[in-house]
């Protein structure tokens, strides 16, 4: 066991995370519902959020999706103490822009930001833009490039680099993180080139939900590898659903797991445009589960003293940081951290949290969007 146990939602960047014809969650990515639901998470207290990158909606495209990198700005200016991770995909972004992108939301936030390096599955959202989408391991090895770059300009180090894609000459961005050596770096992914480029290069891994077992057996690979530097640390994508009862827990399962059926056709269609050499969707096919990023698999559906038992022994195995997943997002939201935190050695919330933080953002957010 390592360092203290955190606890971050993922924002509803392109709607609901389990099922998509959900009475009790009907669709919304907009901005407002985002804010909200980073305010309310840090006012019940939250200790980070996961911004996903997409350019367009990638389960069905005529659907909204939230802008990461402009909403993550937004909302490093509304909050005062939640981390904001957003995610990246090298492609996508000039390593200088992005590099500057960063710094400023680090600036904006005072020390809360941090990105996460991905390697992107959804073919058409590059194609389309006419970016080519080149194959899995030449996007890592781009990635690799990229971040060499990135992590030096965002120390605020003068950058002259020659590779095979970027030429940069004496390059130096200010100003720099006002509090820390440079903004923290997650990634999220599972293949050989991942594991390698996090060993390099990444504060914290990110893994996708997955049994303990196998959570078991990537840390200790990862650990075996020589590093420079500070130890990894290690972060586990998951979709939670706690109830007073393990039979409740379950009866809510399997109305998730109804609904979702209803999306069979959306999920082959997306199938149909995933590079089929990415490992977490490989992995993804071992088991039925709920939710995006390995959702329930990793088998946080439970009683509350079962969730939080299997948290614990995910955190004896090395796992710090829980990115966690929820439908209805709100109510389970305020649930977990009411019923969990006191059960993982943390403070519940007070009562009424997330409606004295409404009540005292409102002025604000109201001369925002009236
Ligand atoms: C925690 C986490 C967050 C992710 N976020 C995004 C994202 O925002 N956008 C995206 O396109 N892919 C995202 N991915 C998926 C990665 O792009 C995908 O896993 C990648 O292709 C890595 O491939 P690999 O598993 O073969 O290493 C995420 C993956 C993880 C584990």
């Amino acid at each position: 066991m390592s360092s203290r146990l955190r606890f971050g939602v993922w924002s509803p960047v392109h709607g609901p995370r389990a099922a998509w014809q959900d009475p009790e969650e009907p669709f919304n990515a907009s901005w407002e519902h985002n804010r909200d639901i980073v305010l309310a998470a840090e006012a019940l207290g939250y200790d980070s959020t996961l911004v996903a990158l997409h350019t367009v909606n990638p389960y069905v495209a005529d659907k909204d999706q939230l802008e990461a990198w402009t909403a993550s700005a937004a909302l490093a200016a509304l909050t005062s103490r939640i981390e904001i991770i957003t995610a990246i995909k090298p492609y996508l972004y000039h390593p200088v822009v992005l590099a500057k992108m960063a710094l400023q939301i680090e600036n904006i936030s005072r020390g809360r930001f941090g990105f996460n390096l991905v390697n992107a599955w959804n073919r058409a959202e590059f194609e389309k833009a006419g970016i080519p989408f080149g194959e899995h391991d030449a996007r890592y090895a781009y990635g690799r490039e990229w971040i060499e770059v990135v992590e030096r300009l965002i120390r605020g180090e003068r950058v002259s680099h020659q590779g095979e894609n970027f030429h940069i000459s004496d390059y130096q961005l200010t100003p720099k993180s006002p509090v820390r050596d440079r903004p923290r770096i997650y990634l999220g992914g599972e293949s050989e080139p991942a594991r390698a480029l996090a060993v390099d290069f990444a504060d914290t891994f990110f893994l996708n939900g997955q049994p303990l077992e196998d959570v078991q057996a990537f840390i200790s690979d990862i650990r075996r590898r020589p590093r420079k530097g500070e130890p990894i640390s290690f972060g586990l994508a998951a979709f939670v659903i706690a109830r007073e009862t393990e039979r409740e827990a379950q009866e809510n399962y399997r109305h998730l797991a109804a609904l979702a059926e209803k999306d069979a056709g959306m999920r082959a269609e997306v199938a149909s445009r995933t590079d089929r050499n990415v490992v977490m969707v490989r992995n993804f096919a071992k088991s039925a589960r709920i939710g995006s990023n390995g959702g329930t698999a990793a088998g946080l559906v439970g009683s509350y003293d079962q969730v939080a038992e299997r948290i614990w022994a995910f955190h004896k195995a090395g796992i710090d940081l829980f990115m966690l997943q929820f439908q209805p997002l709100h109510t389970e939201l305020a649930r977990f951290a009411h019923e969990l935190f006191p059960r993982l050695g943390r403070e519940a919330p007070a009562p009424g949290a997330v409606q004295a933080q409404r009540a005292e953002a409102r002025p604000a957010l109201h001369s925002i969007n009236p």
